[in-house]
């Protein structure tokens, strides 16, 4: 246990910031053992939100040392100020003053990896949310914005390279080989957007011309083994500063925009005002270390930090409750970005995916929470799928609903009227509203409830009428404004063009151009005119982030995924259509019958491999069978063992009876062609890869042979890694076990590809068993302060080799409560994520569920809980 209860802060007590800080002055002193931070901060009282309050000034600091205050050059007594836990209290100030502090911070111990740390030979920070307060006092909330202007000295032989936000303006060489360089940002900004970085780093340069013609210099800075890894980054940069001027209207406002890698880094990457700094795992890339969807990944991560600077930097957060206003817009900026430079559709059905798959989780476990929360322990908690991800959906609800060119209109309103400002969710959703003369009022109810709603529907035809009926139920009392998007296809595969009946044409609009707007908790589309029963294409596009059910049969879903005009729900239905069969597979084996798999299946994988019209990228998601997560999604009771059984008995079925076709096609796609990271390739290399790893699905070594020609031969990762991930994933143990070794002795100098080697096994059900996690965590290439370390071994382990992770005697649990009870000392942020697949132990079968909460417990008993850890573990076991 704790010694004392963290305490809750609640979005209705919010008030605006007593005082304001007009400039910031920082000088860091960077030294091995301790670095000296000065401060000089210019304030005044905030009077016009309070103006007859005379408050005390209220700093926050974490883990400082300090050394001395002075106001208006004066050094204040120690009767002056209060200084206790986190908080300085500075009893009597004036209404306009200067504040001077000096403070020291040891940077070296800092495994929190929040503030201003060390990673390998370099001095980096993260500030978001709440991280300045661990470099020096200050008014640490994202309404307190500030013009910077930051002096960073260190020694010149380390640390050649001195770098914070905005632009350079003064840099000279000091006594004792050091040096010094001032930064100043002439954009105002809050604290967690403050950036500084020290090291001996090379730079890659480029540069982009503004939709107005001026020229921005483009920097990227790596470690100097690594410059070969940033042509890649540097390219999807300016597309993204491209897109964003095209899609947005929106120009970049500095002549210098930065992006430095970093190997220590808690998550994917921070946006600071015009330097960015990347997990390296989000920036690095080159043929020969990085596979297609690392490249994917890191084309999606530099575009959303940038996209940043307007949503986020020019107009942020007013407090952390609206952290999605900033996260769940970018990252449906981000989406937009990424659907425009590859497969749109394909765009779709991995962020579904996640929604399904990942949210629906949170949205059912302990941590539910709204994308606009009222309450939290630790912000850092709430950097969530629900913030970020259905964050975004709900913008693209709002997409839906206004049309292309209204969004627009809303966006740019948006824009215009906050710039400069830190606002609230409300705001965001007025200007949409405003700009194009509509309310959503009901519709902001999605950014205030927890949950999952769901749709039932039922249809109903009727041939002497020539009528067909859709009625729809939502779950919740209290309805959401949802938009389903809906098409009927007709026995020759194509769309009816039906009319509504007459009386519903004008209600509320509810139906226009393919989208049905859900406004009441029951409500009936009656279509006139249809001259013969349709089969019902729902939730197109994956309109609205629901469940919507509908009982269809297997023959309508093979219908759909034949012909249906929507590529989401071509897809969806043969998910749909192989859940159906991998349930009825499991019921087999659980009645200890023998397993049957329904022919029409295969039959409906076959017609879709035979097809040419489908791209490629489209048919390697076909070809994918649901993951044991998203089936144990569906479930009441999740029982992983019996799901995992089932799915790998439909899958040996399908990879026997395709084995033929499958090889076909491997052979047709595996041509000799130099890398190149672009669209067609990427979907030609992915569905090669998709054939192999089913055909080692099978029992005819000859395929194994090609994964160790495809693994001997490749000259890039993508299709190395496939190649070794297809024998690691099968009962080819001799040959796993000589490509794993051959794979580490090549690339053991390259961390971010061991990586990569450590997660493929982690991940898997063969190599991710308890025994092996143990010798992964006692090899020379793992590191437990390294975040990419832990999620490649750890987080892998957990959330991919499922059968491991859940074995019947709980040593996968005790596993894992032992790597968060010693990560939270270490780093709290990294421990209490690690907590997620625990903390959801009601939904699993009784055996396992006692298990998983025994070892919440034992965590929960332990002394000195953070904060992060905490809330996660006592929400969990409420
Ligand atoms: N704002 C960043 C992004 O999404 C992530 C912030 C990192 N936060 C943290 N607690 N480490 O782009
Ligand atoms: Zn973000």
């Amino acid at each position: 246990m704790r010694d004392a209860q963290p305490e809750s802060i609640y979005l209705k007590d919010y008030q605006a910031p007593h005082f304001v800080i007009e400039e910031t002055h920082l000088r860091f002193d960077l030294f091995e053992d301790y670095a000296q931070v000065d401060s000089r901060l210019v304030m005044r009282r905030n009077r016009e939100q309070h103006e007859n309050v005379e408050a005390p000034l209220v700093l926050v600091g974490k883990q400082l040392e300090l050394l001395a205050i002075a106001i208006d050059g004066v050094r204040l007594s120690d009767d002056e100020y209060l200084l206790e836990d986190e908080l300085l209290t500075i009893h009597k100030v004036s209404d306009s003053f200067e504040l001077e502090i000096s403070n020291r911070i040891e940077p070296q111990n800092n495994t929190a990896l929040e503030g201003l740390y060390k990673s390998g030979g370099m001095f980096c920070t993260q500030c978001e949310a709440e991280g300045f307060r661990r470099i020096t006092y200050y008014l640490d909330r994202p309404d307190v914005m500030s013009i910077f202007t930051t002096e960073v000295i260190a020694d010149k032989a380390k640390y050649p390279i001195l770098l914070s936000n905005g632009n350079a303006i003064a840099q000279g060489d000091l006594e004792n080989g050091r040096h010094s360089v001032s930064w100043h940002d002439p954009h105002r900004k809050p604290c967690y957007l403050f950036a500084l970085v020290a090291g001996d780093l090379m730079v890659k340069e480029g540069s982009f011309m503004t939709m107005n013609g001026r020229k921005v210099e483009l920097k990227i800075f790596v470690e100097p083994q690594n410059i070969d890894k940033t042509e890649y980054a540097m390219d999807a940069l300016k597309r993204s500063m491209k897109w964003d001027e095209d899609k947005y209207g929106r120009e970049y406002d500095l002549d210098i925009f930065m992006i430095v890698a970093v190997d220590d880094f808690n998550m994917g990457a921070m946006e600071n005002k015009g330097l960015n700094i990347f997990n390296s795992s989000c920036v690095l890339a080159n043929p020969q270390t990085a596979t297609d969807a690392s490249y994917l990944r890191i084309e999606a991560i530099v575009a959303h930090e940038y996209f940043h600077n307007w949503s986020g930097n020019r107009v942020t957060c007013r407090d952390w409750f609206q952290l999605s206003l900033k996260e769940g817009f970018t990252v449906y900026r981000d989406s937009q970005f990424t659907a425009d430079m590859n497969s749109a559709a394909v765009k779709r059905i991995e962020d579904a995916s996640i929604m399904r798959t990942v949210q629906f989780a949170e949205d059912a476990g302990p941590m539910a929470h709204p994308v606009q929360p009222d309450s939290f322990m630790e912000i850092a908690n709430f950097y969530t799928v629900t913030i970020y991800e259905k964050g975004s959906e709900i913008v693209g609800m709002i997409h839906k609903l206004l049309g292309a060119k209204g969004f627009r209109k809303g966006s740019d309103l948006y824009f215009e009227r906050h710039d400069g400002q830190a606002v609230t969710i409300n705001e965001f959703v007025s200007a949409m509203e405003d700009a194009n003369g509509t309310s959503l009022t009901q519709f902001k109810r999605w950014y205030k409830s927890a949950g999952t709603p769901v749709v039932n529907v039922e249809s109903y035809y009727d041939s002497a009428a020539k009528t067909y009926t859709l009625t729809f139920n939502q779950s919740c009392d209290e309805p959401f404004l949802i938009p389903i998007e809906l098409g009927l296809i007709g026995r020759n595969g194509q769309d009816i063009n039906a009319e509504l009946a007459a009386g519903l044409i004008n209600k509320r609009d509810a139906y226009k151009k393919g989208i049905f707007q859900l406004t009441e908790k029951e409500q009936v589309l009656v279509f006139t005119d249809v001259k013969e029963e349709p089969v019902p294409s729902l939730l197109r596009d994956f309109s609205a982030p629901i469940k919507l059910n509908y009982d269809y049969s297997r023959d309508q879903l093979m219908f759909l995924m034949q012909h249906d005009s929507d590529g989401f729900n071509r897809w969806d239905a043969g998910q749909n259509l192989a859940l159906d069969v991998i349930y009825e597979v499991m019921q087999q084996f659980s009645d200890g019958t023998q397993p049957k798999v329904d022919g029409r299946l295969i039959t409906a994988y076959f017609s879709v491999l035979k097809r040419d019209d489908i791209d490629h990228a489209m048919l390697a998601k076909m070809l994918l069978l649901p993951s044991v997560s998203y089936i144990g999604e569906t479930q009441d009771v999740i029982d992983i063992l019996a799901i995992n059984q089932a799915r790998s008995y439909v899958q040996s079925v399908l990879a026997e009876a395709l084995a033929e076709k499958l090889a076909e096609l491997y052979k047709k796609l595996n041509v000799q062609q130099s890398y190149l990271p672009e669209p067609e390739q990427m979907a030609q290399r992915g569905l090669k890869n998709a054939a192999l790893s089913y055909l080692l699905k099978t029992d005819h070594k000859k395929y194994c042979d090609l994964a160790v020609t495809q693994f001997e031969n490749s000259d890039n990762m993508t299709d190395s890694m496939a190649a070794l991930a297809s024998m690691v994933n099968s009962g080819y143990k001799a040959q796993a076990e000589s490509a794993l070794e051959s794979f580490y002795d090549k690339w053991q100098a390259e961390p971010l590809v061991v990586n990569q080697w450590l997660a493929v096994q982690a991940g898997s059900a063969e190599y991710g068993t308890i025994e092996n996690i143990n010798k992964l965590l006692e090899h020379e290439a793992f590191d437990i302060k390294n975040p990419n370390k832990v999620r490649s071994v750890i987080g892998a382990f957990a959330g991919q080799s499922l059968i491991n992770f859940h074995a019947l005697d709980g040593s996968g649990y005790q596993l894992l409560a032992d790597k968060i009870i010693l990560l939270n000392q270490l780093n709290p942020q990294i421990a209490s994520r690690l907590v997620s697949p625990l903390s959801k132990w009601r939904r699993y079968v009784d055996s396992q569920a006692q298990q998983m909460k025994q070892q919440l417990q034992r965590i929960m008993a332990q002394n000195n809980l953070s904060k992060d850890v905490y809330e996660v573990v006592s929400k969990s076991l409420i």
